[in-house]
């Protein structure tokens, strides 16, 4: 069971099955399908969210959070997958999937908080994510959290009649160390209740 954090904007919150209609709703959308999968017409059967669903609750190495306003309002989620204790690393997606909270400080709060369990609470080393070159509202939010460029994969998708590159980005437990200090965050609490 994942933890419940609350941050200045938003809590994040386990995934439970009510939160699959939305959770639909936003994997079919073309605009974050344009920006998670550099694929617009990308769509998913309510089936397969649900044996994504069967997948975050089973396997340790993944796991889905909402990510809610703070009167409890859903409005994205926030993902990962390749969670290796061992080689201390995972990798995260995040989509805020009610548009009209792109931009106004939502994704970042949910990612700092994702940043205080992976690196306080799970002792991970570094956390890494993907990024496309387009995408330069998520660059700017990832740079706000302390990621940084670890590479680039060039030419990965074909998008509006482009080629647009794949950018490696990462942050370590000691980056970390360092700017949690400046976020002045409220201290999440752990909703450990049944776990
Ligand atoms: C990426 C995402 C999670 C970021 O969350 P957010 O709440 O929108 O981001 P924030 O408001 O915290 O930060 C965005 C920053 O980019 C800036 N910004 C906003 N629109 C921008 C744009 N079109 N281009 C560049 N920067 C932009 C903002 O000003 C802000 O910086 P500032 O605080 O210094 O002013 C969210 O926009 C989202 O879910 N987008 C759709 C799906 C997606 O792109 N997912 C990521 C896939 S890798």
């Amino acid at each position: 069971m994942l933890p419940t954090y609350t941050g200045k904007l938003v809590i994040l919150r386990e995934v439970e099955a009510e939160d699959l209609p939305l959770v639909w709703e936003w994997e079919n959308d073309s605009e974050m399908g344009l920006y998670l999968n550099a694929d617009p017409g990308k769509r998913m059967s309510m089936d397969e969210v649900r044996r994504r669903y069967e997948q975050y609750r089973t396997d340790p190495t993944s796991g889905l959070f909402i990510i809610t306003k703070l009167d409890s309002q859903s409005i994205g989620m926030l993902g990962f997958d390749r969670l290796y204790r061992d080689i201390g690393t995972c990798r995260l997606f995040i989509g805020i999937g009610d548009k009209q909270y792109w931009g106004q400080g939502y994704g970042s709060d949910a990612m700092r908080l994702a940043l205080q369990y992976f690196f306080k609470d799970v002792s991970l080393e570094k956390v890494q994510l993907s990024v496309y070159d387009f995408n330069t509202r998520a660059i700017a939010s990832y740079r706000k959290c302390g990621f940084e460029v670890e590479g680039v994969r060039r030419n990965i998708a074909y998008v509006h009649g482009e080629w647009c590159d794949s950018i490696e980005m990462a942050v370590t437990t000691s980056q970390f160390a360092v700017l949690e200090s400046l976020w002045n965050l409220t201290r999440p609490w752990a909703d450990v209740a049944g776990s």
